[in-house]
């Protein structure tokens, strides 16, 4: 008799701090739509992720449901995935702390994200800031997840996730599998469109950095015709030319063209003529997406649905996991 054999397990999220940027979805979301029928996929909104920093409690629940319905837009299918509020499943939290008392603080203290948000000027820098990573590793392997798609920013969290798997096999016995971090190709480093050395974020103070995701058409193309560009004329991808090369990939990204055929066709076109391609480009990929949103976003009983469905199959496999890893930790099982 043949046996189905199980998929391996995809876990990965966003978290709700502020809207969708073309970041998040070249780096992140567009792969994810990908995986759903090779893996079994679990797609979190990490909304505990999003209150280690300042926030109102409004904002958080209106940017959940927002995410959510950006998710969908995008392709996230809740028919061949699971997609839940990270909140509302019993288990990211007790694992966090489980995971915390293998952590040593001085690891925390050493990750470049921490470091880099508290040192922003006036950031609050709070503990939940220090213990983001061991967070975030509970929640994949919550789910003793296989792989995490993520963009290039999130190596080293993954790399944390990845030690503390190993530590916890190590210091009780084999439970988890060590995840493999998933990077995409093209895409896993947006750049600031005004900054191009520095990612493109949502957190940025000037928006002219990023392209969120439902900008509207028009705003999508003057904050990329206003990009800063390089010095010279030439489009070509050059490590001296960062603006220019972010907008390459950018391009690259959402219009699925190589960057040797973009420079074949724009190299001495001008910055001008180039910039109105790609905010073209970008504005054609994300219309569909926006359409759909706009569909979504007033469908409360749906959104609440999608949750709920995802929600049970995760809280159940969250419950089986906890209860195997108290039991490994040496904690007296319920009766
Ligand atoms: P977040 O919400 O910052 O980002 C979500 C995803 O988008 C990717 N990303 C980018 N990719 C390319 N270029 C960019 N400029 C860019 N900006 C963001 C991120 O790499 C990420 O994949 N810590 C995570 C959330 C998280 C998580 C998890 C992820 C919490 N628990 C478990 C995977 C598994 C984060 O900050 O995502």
């Amino acid at each position: 008799m043949s046996e189905t054999k199980a998929k391996p397990v995809i876990l990965t999220g966003a978290k709700p701090s502020g809207e969708l940027t073309l970041g998040n979805y070249l780096g992140a979301i567009r792969n994810w739509a990908t995986m759903m029928d090779d893996f079994e996929c679990f797609f979190p909104i990490v909304d505990l992720h999003a209150i280690t920093v300042p926030y109102k409690p409004a904002d958080l629940r209106q940017r959940t449901y927002q995410c959510l319905a950006q998710y969908l837009a995008c392709g996230l299918d809740p028919a061949r995935s699971h997609i839940f509020l990270q909140s509302q499943i019993t288990g990211h939290t007790e694992l966090n702390w489980l995971l915390a008392c293998l952590t040593p603080v001085g690891d925390l203290h050493r990750m470049t994200q921490f470091k880099e948000k508290s040192a922003k000027p006036g950031a609050s820098v709070n503990s939940g800031l220090l213990f983001y990573p061991v967070l975030m590793a509970a929640d994949i392997l919550l789910y003793n997840a296989d792989r995490v798609p993520v963009g290039e920013d999130q190596k080293q969290h993954l790399e944390m996730a990845r030690n503390l798997a190993q530590r916890f096999n190590h210091t009780y016995s084999d439970t988890f599998k060590v995840p493999e971090p998933f990077i995409p190709k093209a895409g896993a480093r947006v750049m600031s469109l005004q900054n191009p050395t520095r990612k493109m974020s949502k957190s940025d103070d000037n928006e002219n950095d990023y392209l969120l995701l439902l900008d509207p058409p028009n705003r999508l193309r003057k904050k990329i015709m206003s990009a800063v560009t390089d010095s010279g004329s030439e489009v070509r991808a050059d490590p001296e030319k960062p603006g220019i090369t972010n907008l390459l990939n950018i391009f690259s990204a959402v219009s699925d063209r190589s960057i040797a055929d973009l420079e074949k066709e724009f190299g001495s076109q001008g910055y001008g003529t180039f910039k109105k391609a790609v905010a073209e480009a970008v504005v054609a990929r994300l219309e569909p997406i926006q359409e759909k949103y706009h569909e979504l976003i007033s469908n409360k009983d749906y959104l609440h649905q999608v949750l709920r469905e995802g929600g049970e199959v995760a809280q159940k496999r969250a419950y089986r996991m906890l209860s195997k890893v108290y039991r490994k930790a040496g904690f007296v099982a319920r009766t």
